[in-house]
C-alpha cells in the first residue's frame, strides 16, 4: 500500500471524489481493523477536501460515541434522536443540512460549522454508526456528496 495520496487541488467536486475513491479503496483493502480503516478514511477525505471536520460516531450502548476524526475536538457522546447525527441514526437516513442554525436540536461542537452532512454507516447490513462532515460554509453539501460518501462507506471493512 502506498501511503502518499494524490490530491487534486483545482478539480470539480465529482472529479475529486472520483480521484480519491480508488485511493481509499487501496487504503482499506486487505485491512480488517475497523478503527485503522476509519482513521485513514477521515485523513484521506480531510486531505482531499479540506473540510472543517470529518469523522465517525459509533453506536455503543445505545449512544453515539466519538470515533476517528480529523478536525477540532468534538463532543464525545450523542443520544439517539439528538442533533443531526442522532437524527440520522434514529431515522437511518442521510441528512444534508445546508444551514445548521435551521436544524432543530443541532449540536454545535464548533461555532464555525455552518453546514453538515451525516450518513448512516453500515457493516454487514447493521447500522454501526454515522459519518459526519462539517463545513464552515453554508450549503456546502448536496446529493453529489451523499452519493460518493455512501460509496466510500461501502468500501470499509472491519
Ligand atoms: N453537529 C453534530 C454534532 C457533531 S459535531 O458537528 C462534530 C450534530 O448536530 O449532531
Amino acid at each position: 500500500m502506498a501511503e502518499d495520496l494524490t490530491i487534486l487541488k483545482t478539480a470539480s467536486k465529482e472529479e475529486k471524489y472520483q480521484s480519491i475513491i480508488p485511493q481509499i479503496k487501496a487504503l482499506v483493502e486487505g485491512e480488517d481493523d475497523l478503527i485503522a480503516n476509519l482513521a485513514n478514511v477521515c485523513a484521506a477525505l480531510k486531505e482531499q477536501f479540506g473540510w472543517f471536520w470529518v469523522g465517525f460516531y459509533l453506536v455503543k450502548n445505545d449512544e453515539l460515541v466519538l470515533g476517528p476524526f480529523q478536525g477540532p475536538v468534538a463532543c464525545t457522546r450523542i443520544k439517539k434522536g439528538k442533533g443531526v447525527c442522532g437524527a440520522s441514526w434514529e431515522r437511518a437516513e442521510v441528512l444534508v443540512v445546508p444551514d445548521v442554525d435551521e436544524f432543530p436540536g443541532h449540536i454545535a461542537c464548533a461555532s464555525a460549522s455552518k453546514s453538515e452532512i451525516v450518513l448512516p454507516f453500515y457493516l454487514n447490513n447493521k447500522m454501526v454508526g454515522v459519518l459526519d462532515v462539517d463545513s464552515e460554509y453554508l450549503a456546502h453539501f448536496d446529493d453529489i456528496d451523499a452519493k460518493y460518501l455512501k460509496e466510500i462507506l461501502s468500501l470499509i471493512n472491519g
